[in-house]
């Protein structure tokens, strides 16, 4: 079992050579630090010492271990459930109020609004369906010839979307519409993904999570809301799935719970860590339905 003692899991944080820059740091994070414990969010407040005092002094970390050493271990938020339940607390901090009722974060950008007051244009939707479809070919083929032999375990989840995506728009370009190249969110958030499955696979792992995830559950709201809108109601396929969803992302579950049932408690941080980024990646290729 992995030592949650406040000082050592911090200064082990500290000596990671997964601290070193990330391969798709270009993004306008806020800073590094933004990064590591996201500002805007309170859930570091119940997140247990050993991941807050990585910002404090060492000084004050010190008093810190002191005074704690003897209480009893603290459990991460979703914790007793697997590290699913880990990922998803700290995605759903992440979202504003009006997205989503655990949603803690202010609206920021105009793709954090409720749905509901969208307006969105069957133009820009297609650059938003474009780039995802980039998005998740770039994830179905990483796990198809897999960097570290893990993401196997992913292959074939039946959560898939690429195909589907293909099948949508063959589906507008019969209705007449010009489909678009990808655009810089999807081919950025395709690249990072590439270079993080080669070199960090814990935060390859959380944005592989985030996407089919919330695909499933904001995406498959904002597909709704969006057909109402400009097409008519017509059900696209990206919001169909074949066999029982619910059953499809179990398994799911299951299989990312096990995987990181072999990481240490850094390593698990590392990837909750990555929300944020997934957050901001996968924002842009949202605001694309309103562009
Ligand atoms: C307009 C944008 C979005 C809306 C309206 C939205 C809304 C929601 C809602 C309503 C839920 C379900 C909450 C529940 O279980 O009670 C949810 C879950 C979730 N969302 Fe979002 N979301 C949005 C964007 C995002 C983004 C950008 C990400 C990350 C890339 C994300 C990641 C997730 C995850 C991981 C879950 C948990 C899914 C699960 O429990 O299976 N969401 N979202």
């Amino acid at each position: 079992m992995v030592s949650l003692n406040p000082i050592t899991q911090s200064q082990s944080l500290f000596n990671k050579t997964h601290f070193q820059v990330s391969p798709c740091h270009s993004l306008s994070t806020d800073n590094f630090q933004s990064i590591f414990i996201p500002k805007r969010v309170s859930f570091q407040f119940q997140f247990p010492l050993s991941l807050r005092i990585v910002n404090m002094p060492m000084k004050a970390a010190a008093v810190v271990s002191a005074t704690t050493a003897e209480k009893p271990k603290k459990r991460y938020p979703g914790e007793a459930k697997g590290f699913v339940e880990e990922m998803r607390f700290v995605a759903m901090k992440l979202h504003t109020r009006e997205q989503a009722k655990e949603g803690e974060k202010e609206v920021e950008k105009p793709e954090e609004q409720a749905v509901p007051k969208w307006e969105p244009s069957v133009e820009g939707y297609l650059r938003f369906l474009v780039d995802s479809k980039l998005v998740y070919d770039t994830l179905e083929s990483i796990v198809e010839k897999p960097a570290y032999p893990f993401y196997a375990e992913f292959k074939n989840t039946g959560l898939e979307r690429s195909e589907k995506l293909a099948k949508d728009l063959e589906w507008f370009k019969k209705q007449g519409y010009a489909i678009p190249e990808p655009s810089s969110p999807g081919t950025n958030y395709a690249q990072c993904l590439k270079e993080l499955s080669e070199k960090d696979p814990q935060a390859f792992i959380c944005h592989f999570y985030n996407i089919y995830f919330a695909h499933t559950a904001g995406g498959r709201m904002i597909g709704k809301k969006v057909s109402e809108k400009i097409l008519n109601k017509k059900e696209l396929e990206f919001y169909k799935w074949d066999g029982d969803l619910s059953q499809l992302l179990q398994n799911v579950r299951d299989k990312l719970n096990k995987v990181a049932e072999s990481w240490t408690r850094e390593e698990k941080n590392y990837c909750l860590e990555e929300t944020e980024k997934s957050f901001k990646y996968s924002g842009e290729i949202l605001r694309l339905i309103l562009s």
